[in-house]
């Protein structure tokens, strides 16, 4: 059994886990491609470059003095068009005074050459005429978007074709020339001058109009691609040493001659052999637009076969190529719509999809996206590397957003073009500025791979059952406290009960109803008493005297003075328990540090018996209730904690092979004794060392909410001081500790007004924050939920598993009762956490309930199966005489 855990866990890892790039990885890249460029520029290695870094003859930049009218072709990209450009010199800027969008077929991007200028002729001329413009002989600028090998400006000789075309006749002859002839065969029109550009070139040299600092052009669309300004002392094949002159890296091709085996999936192999041209543009295979739908595609065919996705039910729709665009990627990773979004093309694919599956859709196109961001990055900061090498500066300024975290020593600014040739940069700014950050040192350690999140549920597992053992109990990190609680609620509890609610965000103290006969449990009566920080710090008896003093207030206040009820205590701390009522503090946990409780039974501090229960318990118990097969109870609050039904012959430290009894895991404490070493960063060390109980509950201080905005803050401090964020300026209020309560997270990540919340808690903070500020914060608060949410699968994975393998089953199906403000509140924690519990223990079927007022029901639901179980052997007592006392 344990065999086909690993495997299905194995599968999905084998699956995913390619396609995502370590920053190592990533700087491997770009040494290597830093290697490529110089291969490509040099006299004789050049001819075997596979980075072909092609001379353009563009030699400056525009200098704002250009002007005049032309017409311009742009083919290569999504559209093919037409246009009438107006330059003005005095207002620096470029006019479209009209354009044209011509389609081009299938048929004529696979006919011959011939075909398809003779086609491009006949736009021009009905351009043209529609434009009036007949009589003119205007100057034309071709942008090309293919490699070219170009002698001049205007002589510019195919080397292959690339993205969708393979026009027969033309690799090997001058685009300038061919385009010549067809008009001149139709004779009803005439061109001037035709300059050759590559539409990184166009790119480039349009945003350099307004910046004169651009020196990089960037395209990510249909193809991917950039040019730069390299000095000519560099440019070997070209005579002249002064100066520079714009490169066309054709970084598509990157890869061609083998470098990036260590890289390539096996659905790339597939893509590229499928491809019209296989074997050419590898690394453009990895990125762009005509590609990435269609491995969105493949990974989600692969993940139905290993019945990872849709319940492995195939449709003949996903089965066909094409059939899954990559639009479809951008609609589905849509903030706001995009599980909708999501939900409305799987229907269209005919896949039976739940919103699990959704969610992983979604995760897997955001894996492939995220890849594609990440290799540009990685290529365009090894551009702007060279370029401040080239220049001999420490620090480079230059204008392309925010790959300035990969390259940090290159201050690089992203202008969109604007009709420019180039969609693509669109892409970077959106796309690349959230993941080029992420791909950055600091945020880097907080992203777990499935690899390690299996890990980490390996070890969770060990020290599951080291904690239960008898003898290897006193030294486990995770306690696994038996409860005494051996059954779940069947129903026929009833009654009425007080119940204290203590360790949560509120302290609360409840009047509770439980009806047989609606199997409800009402609330009658209940208050929320304030306590103070002095009192969480201060002694037991303080703390105790508070207690009483509130529930006296209630229960007058209710008009119960002269009932007797039975008490259920939510205790949501870690507790010995040798019976119901018999409660040993081990430890305090989360803010709270009374002296002279720890090592006590609480039971002696309160008056009469009072069935005592974690919070997990009687989130449990009270999901449980509703629904039977309930046998988890997961908190993820202020602390975070998790119970589960476990086969009473594995509690060794309980008398008893019998039945199951309910286990307080305590995984909190998980990593007490080192075993997370390895995932543990820097911050979280900070966390731990400046918290009221160093070394202790070290899983709890990286997941729960009392720690997770204190995370982020400390990393925006961190960003700040290496410059990444407000341009480095501190501001003292961030500086103090718990200025960034848990709650900023949930509100930053709202998909609606997240970025508009981030602006407003950045001015509260007296931070000095740009637009791009306030996307990185939104992602630092993304890092760190998202850890949160994948740590906690990891280990409801592992207990999931346990209660399957426990009971010998190939499949398990159960229910979760979840409660605690982050789980609660936070937009998105829930679809991730159940996302990853569906990868991770892809043998369990797990249902997450919500629980509603659970803690304080619960505790009155234990009270009361305590109650019926006391009574029925009772009963037993008075036929048979003879009976095991239950507790
Ligand atoms: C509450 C329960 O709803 O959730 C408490 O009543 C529990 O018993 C708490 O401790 C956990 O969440 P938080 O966010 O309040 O710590
Ligand atoms: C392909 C072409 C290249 C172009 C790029 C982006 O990689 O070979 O010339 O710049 O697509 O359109
Ligand atoms: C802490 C407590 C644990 C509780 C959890 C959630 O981890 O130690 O008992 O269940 O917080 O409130």
């Amino acid at each position: 059994m344990c065999v086909c855990v690993c495997v299905c866990v194995l599968q999905v890892q084998s699956v995913l886990q390619p396609f995502c790039l370590s920053v190592h990885q990533l700087r491997t890249i770009s040494d290597l491609l830093m290697k490529d460029l110089i291969k490509g520029l040099g006299k004789h290695s050049h001819h075997k470059a596979a980075v072909k870094m092609l001379p353009t003859f563009v030699r400056s930049m525009p200098d704002g003095t250009e002007h005049g009218d032309f017409l311009a072709l742009d083919l290569g990209g999504t559209n093919f068009r037409v246009l009438h450009v107006r330059v003005l010199e005095e207002e620096k800027v470029v006019d479209i005074l009209g354009s044209q969008t011509c389609s081009i077929s299938q048929d004529i991007m696979l006919g011959t050459g011939e075909q398809l200028f003779d086609h491009i002729a006949a736009c021009l001329a009905d351009f043209i005429s529609s434009q009036n413009l007949k009589g003119q002989t205007l100057p034309l600028g071709f942008t090309f978007s293919f490699s070219c090998e170009q002698k001049k400006i205007d002589e510019s000789i195919l080397l292959r074709w690339t993205k969708g075309f393979n026009c027969s006749g033309v690799e090997g002859r001058d685009i300038v020339q061919l385009l010549k002839e067809a008009v001149q065969r139709r004779g009803d029109f005439t061109i001037g001058f035709v300059a050759m550009v590559n539409d990184t070139v166009g790119t480039m040299m349009s945003c350099g109009y307004r910046d004169q600092s651009c020196e990089i052009g960037l395209i990510i669309g249909t193809g991917t691609n950039a040019c730069y300004m390299e000095e000519m002392r560099n440019v070997k094949r070209v005579e002249g040493e002064d100066g520079r002159m714009c490169i066309n890296t054709e970084w598509g091709g990157f890869g061609d001659d083998g470098t990036l085996e260590n890289i390539i999936t096996d659905i790339n192999r597939t893509i590229d052999q499928t491809s019209i041209k296989p074997g050419v543009h590898i690394f453009e295979k990895m990125i762009s637009g005509m590609y990435l739908g269609e491995l969105v595609r493949l990974l989600l065919v692969k993940l139905t076969e290993q019945k990872l996705l849709f319940k492995g039910q195939r449709s003949t729709t996903l089965l066909t190529a094409g059939t899954f665009p990559t639009k479809f990627i951008s609609e589905i990773e849509e903030p706001l719509s995009g599980l909708e979004n999501a939900k409305r093309i799987l229907s269209s694919l005919n896949v039976p999809y739940d919103s699990v599956d959704a969610r992983i859709v979604r995760l897997v196109c955001d894996t492939v996206s995220s890849r594609t961001a990440r290799l540009c990055a990685a290529a365009l900061a090894t551009i702007a590397n060279r370029i401040r090498v080239n220049r001999g500066l420490k620090h480079l300024k230059t204008t392309v957003g925010m790959v300035r975290l990969l390259a940090p020593d290159c201050d690089i600014t992203f202008i969109l073009s604007q009709d420019g040739s180039g969609k693509g940069a669109a892409m970077v700014t959106a796309v690349a500025q959230r993941l080029a950050l992420q791909s950055h040192l600091v945020l880097q350690p907080f992203c777990l791979s499935v690899h390690q999140l299996r890990t980490i549920s390996d070890l969770l597992m060990k020290d599951l059952i080291k904690g239960l053992g008898k003898h290897s109990h006193h030294k486990a990190a995770v306690k696994m406290l038996p409860t005494f609680v051996r059954s779940t609620p069947d129903g026929t509890e009833h009654g009425d009960f007080l119940a204290l609610d203590l360790g949560g965000t509120n302290f609360r103290v409840l009047h509770v109803r439980v009806l047989e006969e609606e199997k409800v449990v009402d609330i009658l009566g209940s208050q929320t008493c304030s306590i103070s920080q002095d009192i969480m710090l201060g002694t037991g008896e303080q703390l105790f005297d508070h207690i009483a003093a509130c529930l006296a207030d209630f229960i007058s206040s209710q008009n119960l003075k002269e009932q007797t009820l039975p008490l259920g205590f939510t205790f949501s701390f870690p507790c010995e328990q040798k019976k119901i009522d018999e409660s040993i503090l081990i430890r305090w946990t989360k803010g709270f540090n009374c002296s002279g409780v720890e090592g006590r039974d609480i039971c002696d501090f309160t008056i009469g018996s009072v069935a005592m229960v974690n919070d997990t318990v009687g989130t449990m118990m009270s999901c449980g209730y509703r629904d039977q097969s309930c046998e988890i109870g997961l908190i993820i609050g202020t602390g975070t904690n998790a119970c589960y039904m476990e086969e009473m012959r594995n509690v060794k430290r309980v008398e008893g092979e019998d039945g199951r009894m309910c286990i307080n895991t305590e995984w909190g404490g998980f990593g007490d004794d080192g075993t997370l070493e390895n995932i543990i960063t820097d911050i979280d060390r900070t966390i731990d060392q400046t918290s009221i109980k160093p070394g202790v509950h070290i899983f709890e201080k990286m997941i729960s909410g009392m720690y997770l905005g204190e995370l982020v803050r400390l990393l925006l401090v961190k960003l700040t001081e290496q410059k990444l964020l407000f341009k480095g300026q501190r501001s003292t209020t961030l500086l103090t500790a718990g200025t960034f309560p848990t709650k900023f997270i949930s509100e930053i990540e709202e998909p609606l007004s997240g970025l508009e919340n981030a602006k407003r808690i950045l001015s509260s903070l007296n931070v000095p924050y740009d637009f791009v500020d306030a996307r990185i914060v939104r992602l630092v608060c993304d890092t760190v939920s998202s850890r949160s949410a994948r740590l906690c699968a990891a280990a409801l994975a592992t207990v999931a598993n346990r209660i399957r393998v426990n009971r010998g089953l190939k499949h398990l199906k159960t229910t979760v009762g979840v409660d605690g403000t982050v789980y609660k509140k936070h937009p998105n924690f829930s679809d991730e956490l159940q996302a990853m519990v569906r990868l991770l223990a892809p043998d369990c079927d797990v249902t997450f309930i919500l629980s509603q007022d659970g803690s304080g029901k619960g505790a009155a639901m234990v009270t009361a199966v305590a109650q019926r179980l006391a009574l029925q052997s009772h009963l037993l007592e008075d036929s048979d005489g003879d009976s095991e006392e239950e507790d």
